[in-house]
């Protein structure tokens, strides 16, 4: 090992040890050169849930908690988006510094009409993402989410979304700033919300 990979590889282990979880780790692992960790994220193109195309650039200034994710996931999605939800009603305040975002991994299905009913079901200060396939591709590779599609026989659904579920946080600069498990439960993260952001 190199000396910058080698810190790279620290970094990413503490990062793992951070979100409790070896999915980062493998993640990572598995896509060799690894970028640095500062280097998460970036560029995206993609469309709102009132239709309207936006970038990155429109989030600037404001913390974004990212979940990746698609509106027909049976249990993990609504899940972690409810615990968000819970999470900002324990600490309201954050609401004015943050935004949190479902992007969509299943362009597919998750047009903006249906990301708009989906996510306003969990509060106004939702956003939706999606975009064309090439579109959510480009951002889940910059951002390294894993989302697969899987076949589901016997169900008029067709196929399933394979995909990580940590919770990510990005800074008003854009970069990245940390990961949360989606198991937290709200006050727990509510408070690490509130440690990071001041
Ligand atoms: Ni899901």
């Amino acid at each position: 090992m190199g000396k910058g990979t080698r810190a790279l590889f620290l970094a990413l282990i503490a990062i793992a040890a951070a979100v409790g979880t070896a999915a980062v780790t493998l993640l990572v692992l598995r896509e060799a050169p690894a970028p640095a960790v500062a280097g998460l994220g970036g560029a995206f193109s993609l469309t709102d849930q009132d239709g309207k195309r936006v970038t990155e650039a429109d989030f600037r200034g404001r913390y974004m908690l990212i979940f990746f994710g698609f509106t027909n996931c049976p249990d993990v999605c609504p899940m972690t988006l409810q615990r968000i939800a819970d999470a900002l009603d324990v600490a309201p305040a954050l609401k004015s510094k943050l935004t949190p975002v479902l992007v969509s991994v299943d362009p597919e299905r998750d047009t903006p009409a249906a990301l708009k009913s989906y996510v306003a079901a969990f509060g106004p200060e939702f956003r939706g993402l999606t975009g064309s396939p090439d579109e959510i591709a480009a951002m889940l590779k910059a951002y390294k989410v894993y989302a697969k599609k899987v076949p589901l026989d016997g169900s008029a659904l067709g196929y399933t979304m394979d995909h990580s579920a940590l919770i990510y946080l990005y800074g008003p600069d854009g970069a990245f700033v940390t990961a949360y498990d989606p198991a937290l439960d709200p006050p727990a993260l509510a408070a690490r919300l509130q440690e990071t952001i001041k």
